[in-house]
């Protein structure tokens, strides 16, 4: 059941959604060859909980970090570490929940390193404009495999592929809800979206095949092939007419 949540809820959202952009604001311009993914996520936390949050990935079916930090071919689910130092050229995404007064926001970025090459510049582009290109359909209305099959074309027209283990998914007291919401889909199909509905869509675009496996550590997920993904996040409202997107950074 998707359930729609009131305004008070809504604001509420948009101030736990707030802390998870302002992790961005803050750690974003920490990200630079030589710093750990450690480092990163205790930067990360201690942004949430100054501002009065909890970072809601840890404990959550026991992962074991503030915030999930995916370096290259790790496509989601990093497990931050101290022994894992970023390096000129690589590509990281910080996947931050904040939860604030019973509620959640949720979203990601992936940063360049350094140096980073062309390909992989265009791949965290395309990323974030996959999401774009989905949300811009979003008002009441709208059926989601609309939303989901503009974010597919997108990735795929430029030579990408979609994972299929991840999707996107509503959030609020939970930090997962209905509705699912893969990367891919058929306009037309699955379910309507109403005014009140808070939904994080998610792209997780892979360069090579849309192919993981998980590490032993039961977490860290990567692609098979060794090729970068990338992954970009907000937390969405829909409006009669429209979306509101409650995680962007303000300043960049
Ligand atoms: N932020 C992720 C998502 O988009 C979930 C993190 S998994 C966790 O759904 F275990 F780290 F919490
Ligand atoms: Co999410």
């Amino acid at each position: 059941m998707i359930n729609i949540k009131s305004p008070r809820e809504v604001a509420i959202i948009k101030e736990a959604s707030r802390l998870v952009a302002k992790v961005f604001e803050e750690v974003g311009p920490l990200v630079k060859p030589g710093v750990s993914t450690q480092y990163l996520a205790d930067m990360a936390e201690k942004v949430i909980q100054s501002g009065g949050g909890i970072a809601a990935c840890k404990g959550y079916g026991g992962f074991p970090g503030a915030i999930c930090v995916s370096v290259n071919e790790v496509i989601v689910h990093g497990i931050p570490s101290a022994k894992k130092i970023l390096r000129d050229g690589d590509i990281v995404s910080l996947d931050v929940v904040a939860k604030y007064k019973g509620y959640h926001g949720d979203a990601c970025r992936t940063y360049p390193v350094g140096i980073v090459g062309e390909e992989k510049l265009r791949l965290i582009k395309v990323t974030e404009e996959c999401f774009w290109e989905g949300v811009k359909l979003v008002k009441a209305g709208v059926r989601l495999g609309d939303v989901e099959e503009a974010i597919q074309k997108h990735a795929e027209g430029n030579g990408y592929s979609v994972v299929r283990e991840f999707t996107g998914h509503g959030i609020g007291r939970e930090m997962h809800e209905d509705p699912y919401i893969p990367n891919y889909g058929k306009a037309g199909t699955g379910p309507t979206l109403r005014e009140g509905m808070v939904l994080c869509i998610e792209p997780m675009i892979m360069s090579g095949k849309p192919d993981v496996r998980t590490l032993g550590d039961g977490w860290t997920t990567l692609s098979k092939d060794g090729l970068p993904n990338a992954h970009y996040e907000n937390t969405i409202v829909v409006t009669k007419d429209g979306y509101e997107v409650l995680t962007l950074e303000e300043k960049l």
